[in-house]
């Protein structure tokens, strides 16, 4: 992951953020996942007016590049106002398809926390423990 790349996903993420549909929380998010590819996936936050209908941007971004063939990825970065943390299960659908990933945790102000996804989720399930051994 090159300083440029970094700086461009998390770009990506700010201008994502622009499109949160979150009339309800008022918080705002912004995701952009990098494949191995090297394709940018976007998503934000989508609410709904029956409130655990709501899905995050993280969810968005990873279930937008899976949903076009993409499952492998090296980084995502997610930008809110205040640099929230990615919640338990988003944490949990990046360890399905990336447990080695990067996760950059971004605010409004451009303040950055590099962290992985085995650092926000030890010790967890995954499809190994199911049997599968993920090919992807
Ligand atoms: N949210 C995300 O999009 N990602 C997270 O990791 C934390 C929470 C959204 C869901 C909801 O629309 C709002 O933030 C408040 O929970």
């Amino acid at each position: 992951m090159t300083q440029a790349e970094m700086t461009r996903l998390i770009a990506a993420a700010q201008k994502a953020r622009e499109q949160a549909y979150a009339p309800y929380s008022q918080y705002r998010v912004g995701a952009a996942v990098l494949t191995e590819e090297g394709e940018v996936y976007l998503g934000c936050n989508v609410e709904n007016a029956v409130y655990p209908a709501t899905c995050c941007a993280e969810r968005v971004a990873i279930f937008k590049a899976v949903s076009e063939g993409r499952r492998r990825f090296r980084a995502l970065a997610v930008a809110t106002s205040n640099g929230g943390s990615p919640c338990g299960i988003c944490r949990q659908v990046m360890r399905e398809f990336a447990p080695e990933m990067v996760v950059y945790i971004a605010n409004a102000n451009g303040e950055v926390r590099r962290t992985t996804v085995a650092e926000l989720l030890p010790d967890s399930f995954g499809p190994e423990d199911l049997g599968f051994v993920t090919g992807k």
